[in-house]
């Protein structure tokens, strides 16, 4: 917040204390008592805003918890973030009608910088962190044509959690509280069922990048195959398939 003065025909700035110090607006600015939340690669829902109405109801719970009656409760905005090209559109005509917190899209990738310094009290992200920021030098072998294949790379890495651990310790801004493996919920689907739910569930992923290099004539007769290789692979068998789910604490600056 910034405020300023009429004074005769001149305007004067009035602007809140600087720095980080005892009396900076900094730290004593909780009566503005807004908790902002991002959302990191939110796609188009609807797994956003159930994410979202968690973390808001948690706040709020915490908050009750600690007797604050209602008229000191914060306000929630949420930033929901993905690449410019995600469709926003979409995203926002199937925002909840009856939400409880402030909505505004934050387009561009999380790789690079997006919100100002210590704007953010909490960050959740979700299935999209194995997303890199570039394409790495090795490739996968494909059923298309060596050279398309070749020049060809999805810039995808899945980390164990000893990478993530690693990781963490390496950044040195964050606590890592929390570390787990969730197994996948188990269904009562066959395997040919749960094969083609994850092909249909990688297609809707990764479709666009497929289409850009290899046009879209393949993708049928690729999917097709992919779904055959899951089926005979022992992945579900196995159970080999997980979740990661990691949460962080910024360390006291
Ligand atoms: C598999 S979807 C997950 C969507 C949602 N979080 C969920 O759990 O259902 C991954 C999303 O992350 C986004 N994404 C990937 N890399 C990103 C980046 N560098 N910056 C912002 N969004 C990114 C993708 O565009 C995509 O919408």
């Amino acid at each position: 917040m910034a405020g300023a003065v009429q004074s005769g025909n001149f305007s004067k700035a009035l602007p809140m204390n600087g720095g980080h110090g005892l009396y900076s607006y900094s730290k004593n600015s909780t009566y503005q008592n807004t908790i902002c939340v991002s959302d990191m690669g939110c796609s188009v829902g609807p797994n956003t805003f159930v994410a979202v109405q968690n973390i808001v109801e948690a706040v709020l719970n915490k908050y009750q918890s600690q007797e604050h009656d209602h008229s000191s409760l914060p306000e929630l905005q949420v930033f929901l973030n993905d690449h410019a090209l995600n469709d926003f559109n979409t995203l926002f005509k199937s925002l909840p009608p009856n939400r409880n917190y402030y909505v505004a899209g934050m387009p561009g990738s999380f790789h690079g910088r997006l919100f100002p310094t210590d704007s953010l009290h909490i960050v959740h992200t979700s299935y999209a962190l194995q997303w890199l920021s570039q394409v790495p030098k090795e490739v996968e072998d494909g059923i298309i044509s060596e050279e398309k294949v070749d020049s060809f790379n999805i810039p995808i890495y899945f980390s164990s959690p000893q990478e993530v651990e690693a990781t963490v310790e390496r950044n040195g801004y964050f606590n890592l509280e929390r570390i787990e493996c969730l197994p996948l919920e188990k269904s009562q689907d066959t395997i040919p069922q749960k094969s083609r739910a994850v092909s249909y569930h990688i297609r809707a992923g990764l479709e666009y990048l497929l289409k850009e290099h290899f046009g879209h004539e393949i993708l049928d007769e690729l999917f097709d195959s992919f779904n055959k290789k899951l089926e005979k692979s022992q992945v579900f068998q196995l159970g080999l398939t997980y979740s990661l789910l990691a949460v962080l604490k910024r360390k006291e600056t």
